[in-house]
Order: structure tokens, then C-alpha cells, then sequence
């Protein structure tokens, strides 16, 4: 009786195994991909990069990017180049916190391309 419990649990835990290997190994890659592809092929989305900005930059950088307890990003496309400023939304600094893992690589990439149009 105990030992047919035992089969059962394994051939479920095999199952589910095998089913998370299938499912989630393309996802991994695409996601994988698409966070290389992002910082220089997609277009700007300014709808996302505000509601990103606004839930995560407003408290430091101001409603209207004028600043706060961090500089104006008015022009912070004149000083950083999108890539700086991308590096900058990851790795933070000073006061900064750093956003990798808080936000995805799609928006830090998407935030950091419309910021670097503010010149
Ligand atoms: C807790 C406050 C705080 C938050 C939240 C914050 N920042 Fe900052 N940020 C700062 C401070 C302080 C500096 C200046 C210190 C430094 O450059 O290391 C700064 C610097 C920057 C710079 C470089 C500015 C320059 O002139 O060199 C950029 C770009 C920037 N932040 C973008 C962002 C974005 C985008 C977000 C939201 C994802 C964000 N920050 C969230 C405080 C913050």
C-alpha cells in the first residue's frame, strides 16, 4: 500500500518535472532574447516609460522630471546617452536605488530610450 502511494507521488512529481522543463525552458529563451533585442531595435513606448516612471522615479525625480531629492532629467538626454542612463536605472547610485530585478530589462530599456529623447 505504501510502497503504490510512494510510485504514484514520483510518477506525479516525473510528470510535473517534465512539464516544467517543456514550458518553461522556451520562455526563459525568449525572454533571454528579447532583453538583448530590446535596447536597440523597439520603438519608444511613452504611454509604458510614463507609467513606469511615474510608479517608480516620481518620489526622487519630480512629476515632471524637474527633480527632487534627484537632479532634473528635463535634459537627461543632452548629459547621458541611453545606455548610461539604462546602466544608471539598474545599478542606481549615491541615494539611487538600483532597479535590476525590480523592473524587467524591457522596461528599464524602454524608460531609458524615452528619457534619452529629453534634450
Ligand atoms: C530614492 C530616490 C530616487 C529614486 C526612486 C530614483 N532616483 Fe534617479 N537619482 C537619484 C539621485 C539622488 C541621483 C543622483 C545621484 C547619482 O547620480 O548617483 C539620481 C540620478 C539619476 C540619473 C542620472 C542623472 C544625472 O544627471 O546624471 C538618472 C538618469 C536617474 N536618476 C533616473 C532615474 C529613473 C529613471 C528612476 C526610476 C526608475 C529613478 N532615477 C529613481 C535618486 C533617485
Amino acid at each position: 500500500m505504501h510502497k503504490r502511494l510512494m510510485l504514484i507521488t514520483f510518477a506525479a512529481a516525473a510528470v510535473l518535472g517534465i512539464c516544467l522543463i517543456i514550458f518553461a525552458l522556451p520562455e526563459k529563451q525568449e525572454a533571454g532574447n528579447g532583453n538583448t533585442a530590446a535596447i536597440p531595435n523597439a520603438p519608444v513606448n511613452a504611454t509604458a516609460a510614463e507609467t513606469t516612471y511615474k510608479s517608480n522615479c516620481v518620489s526622487c525625480h519630480g512629476t515632471d522630471l524637474q527633480g527632487k531629492i534627484g537632479p532634473n532629467l528635463t535634459k537627461i538626454g543632452a548629459k547621458l546617452s541611453k545606455e548610461q542612463i539604462d546602466a544608471k536605472i539598474l545599478k542606481g547610485g549615491g541615494v539611487m536605488p538600483s532597479f535590476e530585478g525590480r523592473l524587467s530589462a524591457e522596461e528599464v530599456a524602454n524608460l531609458a530610450k524615452w528619457l534619452s529623447d529629453k534634450t
